[in-house]
């Protein structure tokens, strides 16, 4: 059979522009503009599958579905059926939902399960192979999706990703590369040969075709939620984990539910911020930030300045050192969300900020960290021509999560058991420490960072935003958030703008390559700041801002990765 190539065709032939060349008369640089609905994902093809949806009348949510399967296929690294993620929603009628589909803790998992006899975190463990997998998420969280808000039939939301899986599709340059970097680490955590383990290694254009995820999809398509967590596809995990000598059981899948949760709502100059709530920290972190945000004139301080983002990093570190005290799954522990976010404890607890010289993370809270590593996600933004919006963020963790792909099924399982703090005071990969409140437990949910974000102006929408990036998530968000509102930035040029990054500990600023003059860099480390250079890129935003006349915006980050906005 023939491989799918449909590179950004709709969308940007209909639009007639690349993003980078939208630079309208007024000098501005903008994504791709539509006039009624848009779909913004890290793929091309994934992207494509979207819009096809939304012409063919489905809303934003069945769009949302269909997306979901795609990446599965066209980018395994973190496109997922083995992971899970975090959706939030806004209605065209206005009503806000959000729903957690994050991966849990097998039944049989324990609060030292990564610790040696010694108490010491056994290096790895939580990261390679079957024992790193949390219970999956992401096909129940579609179904549930799809049973609240769906309006096109099951079946023909999964049926393109088939297409795609038993068809093949070109592998980009990027994609190729990404899958070469993890091949060791595969063939290490998987106990057969499945087909990404090719010899000599991918290269782009490579043909890429998934039988075994093909026929797994079909029983997702025909059975809904049980052609995954019952019958052959779970019988197909059970037998890979007992062949590993991981946790999950036939048990922990049938017992598996994706909740919807109350979104996180505060207010940031004006607009109203809709994010996810724990186990997410992303939302409680977001609306930190930008509560202490709101106390400086973020604007005449100015973009990327060495004193906006003394205050940005200042603001980070306070808010990090609270994540890995007090969040944690809901479900198991008391999240004071509601003291978090609250004026008068963000007042305080910024009132030692001080514009001259930094705060030392140590006098902030004890501990001390590695470093912080890049792995993959994928955040995915849809708005359709009624106006009905998702923001959509959905992992394996790391790339192509536990490495371990589920022989017979064609998927990778996550290594979101990471996300759980091992060991009070000991990192996980992101360098992120965590206590008590995200110790690991039977069916706990691992906190996350992930943050897919709906902000309104004046009771109508006015962006939909999200990105991966592990602990950057939070930080990113918060940037691309203050560039549109107090820098002024189109969606797209807010994507675009350099990124930089602090999280308590490490005691240091984070920032992508040449993000920073040399003039701002001195300026940071004259206030006493110690500055990291990056050789990677902080997220992969895929971004939507919708106009007050009514046309929307879709920025991918394009700059970062493979991300594709499609309108029309
Ligand atoms: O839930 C979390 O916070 C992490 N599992 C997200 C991982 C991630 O974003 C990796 N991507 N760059």
């Amino acid at each position: 059979m023939k491989p799918i190539l449909k590179l950004i065709t709709l969308g940007l032939f209909l639009l007639g522009c690349t993003p980078e060349e939208s630079t309208s008369a007024d000098d501005r640089i903008r994504g791709v503009m539509a006039d009624s609905a848009m779909v913004v994902t890290t793929h091309p093809l994934a992207s494509q599958v979207g819009l096809d949806i939304l012409a063919k009348g489905g809303n934003s949510f069945d769009a949302a579905v269909a997306v979901h399967f795609a990446l599965a296929v066209v980018f395994p690294e973190a496109g997922n059926v083995g992971g899970g993620g975090f959706a939030v929603i806004r209605t065209e009628k206005g009503e806000l939902a959000s729903l957690d589909f994050r991966e849990k803790a097998p039944l049989s998992a324990g609060r030292d399960m990564y610790l040696d006899s010694s108490g010491d975190v056994i290096s790895g463990m939580s990261r390679l192979g079957h024992l790193a997998s949390g219970v999956p998420g992401s096909v129940a969280g579609m179904w549930e999706l799809h049973q609240k808000y769906g309006s096109l039939p099951w079946e023909s939301l999964v049926e393109p990703s088939i297409k795609l899986a038993e068809e093949g599709f070109l592998i980009t340059d990027l994609g190729a590369n990404n899958i070469n970097g993890a091949l060791d680490f595969i063939a290490q955590a998987t106990q057969y040969s499945p087909w990404i383990l090719k010899e000599g290694g991918w290269s782009e254009g490579d043909s890429v075709i998934q039988e075994e995820l093909a026929s797994t999809l079909k029983k997702i398509g025909s059975k809904g939620r049980d052609g995954f967590y019952l019958g052959e596809t779970a019988d197909l995990i059970v037998a890979e984990m007992t062949r590993g000598k991981g946790l999950i059981t036939a048990t922990d899948l049938e017992k598996y539910e994706a909740i919807w949760r109350d979104p996180i709502i505060g207010e940031y100059r004006g607009h109203k911020i809709i994010s996810m709530p724990p186990p997410s920290s992303g939302g409680v972190a977001l609306l930190q930030l930008l509560k202490g945000a709101e106390q400086f004139d973020i604007k005449s301080l100015g973009h990327n300045t060495s004193k906006t983002l003394h205050i940005l990093t200042e603001l980070e570190r306070r808010v990090y050192a609270d994540r890995a005290t007090y969040l944690g799954d809901p479900d198991f522990v008391d999240v004071p969300v509601a003291m978090l976010v609250s004026e008068a404890y963000n007042r305080n607890r910024n009132a030692s900020i001080d514009l001259s010289q930094k705060t030392a993370s140590q006098d902030i809270k004890e501990g001390s960290v590695d470093v912080i590593e890049s792995t993959q996600t994928t955040h995915y933004s849809i708005v359709d021509s009624k106006g009905n919006a998702i923001a959509v963020t959905t992992t394996l963790n790391g790339y192509f999560g536990c490495k371990v792909m589920v022989e017979g099924a064609g998927f990778f399982l996550n290594n979101e058991m990471d996300d759980f703090s091992a060991k009070p005071g000991v990192p996980n990969m992101f360098g992120l420490i965590g206590n008590e409140a995200n110790a690991i437990a039977p069916e706990k949910r691992m906190l996350s960072s992930m943050t897919p974000t709906i902000i309104e102006k004046d009771q109508k929408l006015f962006m939909v935003n999200g990105t991966p990036g592990g602990s950057t998530i939070i930080t990113t968000l918060f940037q691309t958030t203050m560039n549109v509102i107090d820098h002024e930035m189109t969606m797209q040029e807010a994507v675009n703008a350099k990124r930089i990054h602090s999280q308590w500990l490490p005691d240091s600023i984070y920032i992508e390559p040449d993000a920073l003059p040399d003039s701002v860099v001195l300026g940071l480390e004259a206030l006493g700041h110690g500055i990291s250079s990056r050789q990677r890129n902080m997220g992969k935003v895929n971004a939507i801002l919708a106009y007050p006349e009514g046309q929307l915006e879709g920025a991918a980050d394009y700059t970062r990765g493979d991300g594709t906005a499609l309108g029309y």
